[in-house]
């Protein structure tokens, strides 16, 4: 443990491969949300959609979990999952969260915080019906974050699924959907030459986006 505890504390990498300005971002951050995020699909980032996602319990204990993002625009971005799930909860008591992606490839991370809303329920069918058969039927066998006893266990509940609904077009279930981060916030992040990285931030206030720049 020791020899991987010193080996990582001697990785250095030097960000050399953009910059960003204040004076060359897009006026809204949704825009310059949509041209990251295209330029990572160009280059190709693995699992360009994952992002970071943070939630608060009601005892104030944060959490942290990768999720798909699955829409975006106007500052909404879409995720979906177990309502009933640990982050579910969370969600429930607390419906301030953060999202965070990194894409290495180009040195750069994306920061968004704001408040979680439940996505309109036609959005959340027809993205359950767009999903292959084996994840309708999983999102049904799986008590997402509960404690169960055996991975046996969740293959029977799975069989006795698929025995169920054999030859039946499946419904979305109750307790499965999706969530919208309603975005006030985002912080655009390139990595720069010693440490001087780039961090351009948009904050709304009384409905206009402030844009400005911090420290790295
Ligand atoms: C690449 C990746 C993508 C994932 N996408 C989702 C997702 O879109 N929805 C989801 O509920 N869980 C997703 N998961 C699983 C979550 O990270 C997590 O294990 C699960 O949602 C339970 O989290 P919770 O107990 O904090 O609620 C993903 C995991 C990985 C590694």
């Amino acid at each position: 443990m020791e020899n991987t505890s010193n080996t990582i504390s001697q990785i250095r990498e030097e960000f050399i491969k953009g910059s960003l300005s204040e004076n060359e971002v897009e006026s809204l951050p949704d825009l310059q949300f949509n041209k990251w995020m295209q330029q990572g699909i160009d280059a190709k980032i693995t699992e360009v959609q994952a992002f970071n996602l943070c939630t608060v319990s009601a005892e104030n204990k944060p959490s942290n979990r990768i999720v798909y993002l699955r829409e975006f625009g106007n500052n909404k971005f879409y995720f979906y999952t177990n309502y009933q799930s640990k982050k579910g909860i969370d969600i429930a008591h607390n419906n301030n969260v953060s999202a965070c992606f990194f894409y290495p490839e180009l040195e750069r991370q994306i920061r968004i915080e704001g408040t979680i809303t439940f996505a309109e329920k036609e959005k959340c069918d027809s993205y359950f019906n767009s999903r292959p058969r084996e994840s309708q039927i999983g999102a049904w066998s799986s008590p997402q974050s509960k404690i169960i006893n055996t991975r046996n266990e969740l293959e029977n509940i799975l069989d006795s699924n698929t025995s169920k609904f054999s030859n039946q077009v499946i419904q979305r279930p109750d307790f499965w959907g999706g969530y919208i981060i309603n975005a006030n916030y985002y912080e655009f992040w390139q990595g720069r030459r010693s440490r001087l990285h780039d961090r351009i931030c948009y904050e709304l206030k009384n409905n206009k986006w402030e844009i400005y720049r911090i420290a790295p």
